[in-house]
């Protein structure tokens, strides 16, 4: 099977990454808040009539991008699926192969398959984009899980335009305004995907974009360019734990790795090859990360792991007190 596999795709190691994140993402199930028990199995039918189970049928083992609407909306609906249609103009085939659509009416009264079927076309939303209605409380229950739900009263249109994104299989879920700059949702749509499938990486503009969002860019850049690889002090995931790999590796080597990793691996650099060897030869893919973007996650990364030494050792003191105190193991934390 892995013969076959690596025949039909260059970027053997990324798709062992992929493959490997099916595996590996899936077991640690203390921290999976969005396990495959997370999603309710409802039933919702389609604008062509066709019966589907929400995690079945729609997003088990998928990339998906979903939004609610309701067909009557007045003020941020149709500006939402309008955007939504420019990010998939943006993504082109990719939607329907790559990554799936799927906008879910809040108003099933109304929102006939019928309704649907006409309002997905008034905003020409193409193939792989899906519009589905079901059981109110159905919707009702499955918004609340997605975190999509707002109390009608207090909004304008009943509801607040979130677009949530997710990749099933990786685990990985995140919330952005339906609203955003189509360029950027889909840019970070496509970022999704790139990190493990398509080695089309793109320089972020990280002090803008992580700016408009209040987040730390070098926090930012980690959840959008590493994160599905690698976590800080959460264990391994298709890469190591980088807890406190700013202590172990010295500056010049992180940049490389960060910025040139092939080159490192080119190099025979003993410490990639034991981690070749170590992460079933998946490698680091170049990311085309640049100087100041590898400053800012070099930072976060300093910053993180700090944070979580403070954190360890604070509860390693409540801990031995709570002891009586004389633990041999209360050394405080490398
Ligand atoms: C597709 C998966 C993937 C992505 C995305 C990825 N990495 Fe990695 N990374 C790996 C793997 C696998 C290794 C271990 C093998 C190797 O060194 O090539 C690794 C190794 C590393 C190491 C060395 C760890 C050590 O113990 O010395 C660092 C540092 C690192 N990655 C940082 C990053 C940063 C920062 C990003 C985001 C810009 C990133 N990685 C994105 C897969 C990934």
């Amino acid at each position: 099977m892995q013969k076959k596999r690596r025949v039909r795709f260059i970027g053997t190691s990324l798709l062992l990454a992929f493959a490997l994140a099916l595996l590996i993402s899936r077991p640690s199930s203390a921290d999976s808040r969005w396990g495959a028990n997370y999603f309710p199995n409802v039933e919702l039918t389609t604008q062509d009539g066709k019966t589907v189970h929400f995690y079945d049928d729609l997003i088990k083992g998928k990339i998906v991008a979903i939004d609610l609407i309701y067909t009557t909306c007045q003020y941020s609906c149709p500006l939402e699926t309008a955007r939504l249609a420019q990010v998939q103009k943006i993504l082109g085939d990719r939607v329907g192969k790559d990554i799936f659509f799927y906008s879910i009416t809040i108003d099933p009264a109304n929102d006939t398959p019928a309704a649907l079927k006409a309002y997905a076309k008034k905003f020409h939303a193409g193939p792989g984009w899906t519009f589905l209605t079901g059981k109110k409380e159905d919707i009702d229950f499955l918004s609340k899980k997605l975190g999509l739900y707002s109390d009608p009263a207090a909004t304008l249109d009943g509801h607040t335009p979130h677009l949530l994104l997710g990749n099933e299989p990786m685990g990985q879920w995140m919330r952005n305004s339906a609203l955003d700059n189509p360029r950027f949702l889909s840019q970070m749509i496509g970022d999704f995907l790139d990190s493990f499938r398509n080695m089309k990486p793109t320089q972020e503009k990280a002090n803008t974009e992580s700016a408009s969002l209040n987040l730390d860019p070098g926090q930012y850049l980690f959840a959008k360019k590493c994160g599905a690889c690698h976590t800080v002090g959460q264990g391994d995931k298709i890469g190591p734990d980088l807890m406190g790999v700013t202590d172990t590796r010295n500056r010049d080597w992180l940049m490389r790795k960060i910025q040139n990793p092939e080159q490192l691996l080119a190099e025979k650099d003993p410490i990639t090859m034991a981690l070749a060897e170590k992460y079933g030869h998946v490698t680091m893919p170049n990311l085309r990360v640049a100087d100041e973007d590898a400053n800012h996650l070099i930072g976060y990364l300093v910053s993180q792991t700090s944070a979580l030494n403070r954190q360890a050792s604070a509860a390693k003191n409540a801990a031995t007190k709570a002891a009586g105190g004389g633990s041999r193991d209360a050394r405080p934390n490398r």
